[in-house]
C-alpha cells in the first residue's frame, strides 16, 4: 500500500476552500433527474450536461475532485480529451463510484446491503490506470419501525471496510459513505443514535481489515430529523449535534469529512456546513461532497438554456462560491440574493 500517495490524495481533496462535486449519479438516477427537467436521457445528453458542468471556468476554486460514474469516466470533455485527463489538467482529481448499488438484504424487508465487491480489485486497477485517484461506495441505512436491523448495520459496515481496503491496495482513496437517510418521521436524536451505530460498526470493521485511516475520507449525513417529523431543528442545533457526533465517533487520524447533502436544499446544506466550520477548531477538515446541493439549480438552468451555456455556468459558479465560503465559515444568507 502506498500510504504517501493515499495521504497526499486525501489531503488534496480537502484542501483549503475546496471540496468534492458528486456527479456519479447512476444512469437510472441521472435519467430521472434529466427527465425531471424535460430532457430525454441518453449517453449523449448525460455527457453534454456533465461536460458542460466540468467546463465552468472557476470550478477548480471550489472543487478539488469530481466523482464520476463508469459511463462518464469513459466519455469526452468539451475539448475532445477524456474527462479524467481534462479534470487533471484543471487541477481537479477524478474519482469513481465503484459500488454496484444497494440491493435487498436477505431476510430483512425494506433494508439493503450495498454490493460490488466481486471483481472490485480489477475494476479499481483499471480506473486508476484511467486517472482516477479516489473512489466512493455508498451504504444506505433506513430508519423506521424496528429499523435499522443489526444485520443492515453490520453487513454494510463489513462491505465498506472491504471496499476501502481494496481501494487502498490499488492506490485509490476510499470515500466511506454510510448514509442514514432523511426519509421517515424520526427525530434528530434518533438520527444521531443510528449514525453513531453505523459509524462505530464501520470503524470496527476497518480496524479488522487493516484500513489506513489517514488515507480515507468519510462521507456522512448531517444529524437532522426525518423529513416527515413534525419538529424541525435550527441550523445551529443541526451543526452542534453533527460536530459533537463527529468529534466523538470519528477517528481523529482521518483527514477530512465530506458531507453528503441527502435531500437538503442548496441553501440548507451550505448554511449547515458554514455553521459547523464556525464551531472549530476541528480535528479534521469539514467539507462537502454534494450532488444535488451543488447541481439542482444548475441542471434546471442548463436544461432551459442549452443555447446559452453561460447561464448554467453562472448558476454553478455561484453555488461553488457559496460552498467555498462555507468551508471558511464566511458564507451568509444575504450572499444568496
Ligand atoms: O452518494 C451520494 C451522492 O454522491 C451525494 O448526493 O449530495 O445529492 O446526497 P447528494
Amino acid at each position: 500500500m502506498d500510504t504517501d500517495l493515499l495521504e497526499e490524495t486525501a489531503n488534496f481533496l480537502v484542501g483549503p476552500g475546496r471540496g468534492i462535486l458528486a456527479a456519479d449519479e447512476s444512469n437510472g438516477t441521472m435519467s430521472k433527474r434529466l427527465e425531471g427537467v424535460g430532457v430525454a436521457s441518453s449517453p449523449e445528453s448525460r455527457n453534454a450536461y456533465r461536460a458542460n458542468l466540468f467546463a465552468m471556468p472557476t470550478m477548480s476554486e471550489a472543487i478539488s475532485g469530481v466523482i464520476l460514474y463508469d459511463e462518464t469516466i469513459r466519455q469526452q470533455a468539451v475539448d475532445g480529451t477524456s474527462i479524467p485527463d481534462y479534470l487533471h489538467a484543471r487541477n481537479v482529481l477524478p474519482g469513481i463510484k465503484v459500488d454496484t448499488g444497494a440491493k435487498p438484504l436477505a431476510g430483512h424487508e425494506n433494508e439493503t446491503v450495498t454490493e460490488g465487491l466481486d471483481g472490485l480489485r480489477e475494476r479499481c486497477a483499471e480506473y486508476f490506470s484511467m486517472g482516477a485517484r479516489f473512489a466512493k461506495w455508498r451504504a444506505v441505512i433506513k430508519i423506521g419501525n424496528g429499523l435499522p436491523s443489526d444485520a443492515c448495520i453490520s453487513t454494510n459496515a463489513h462491505a465498506l471496510a472491504r471496499y476501502a481496503a481494496i481501494c487502498q491496495e490499488q492506490g485509490l482513496v476510499p470515500i466511506i459513505e454510510p448514509e442514514v437517510l432523511m426519509e421517515g418521521n424520526h427525530d434528530a436524536a434518533r438520527c444521531y443514535d443510528v449514525t453513531v451505530d453505523a459509524l462505530s460498526a464501520t470503524w470496527d470493521e476497518c480496524k479488522i481489515q487493516g484500513v489506513y485511516l489517514p488515507g480515507v475520507l468519510l462521507k456522512p449525513n448531517m444529524v437532522l430529523p426525518g423529513k416527515d417529523h413534525s419538529t424541525r431543528i435550527d441550523v445551529e442545533t443541526c451543526a452542534r449535534m453533527t460536530v459533537d457526533l463527529l468529534h466523538e465517533h470519528v477517528p481523529h487520524e482521518i483527514p477530512g469529512i465530506v458531507f453528503l447533502s441527502g435531500g437538503q436544499t442548496e441553501v440548507e446544506a451550505t448554511a449547515h456546513l458554514n455553521m459547523m466550520n464556525n464551531m472549530g477548531p476541528h480535528p479534521f477538515e469539514l467539507s462537502y461532497s454534494y450532488g444535488r446541493a451543488l447541481q439542482a439549480t444548475t441542471l434546471k438552468t442548463w436544461a432551459d438554456n442549452q443555447n446559452d451555456l453561460s447561464k448554467s455556468h453562472s448558476v454553478f459558479a455561484h453555488r461553488c462560491k457559496m460552498a467555498h465560503l462555507a468551508r471558511f465559515g464566511k458564507w451568509s444568507e444575504d450572499l444568496e440574493a
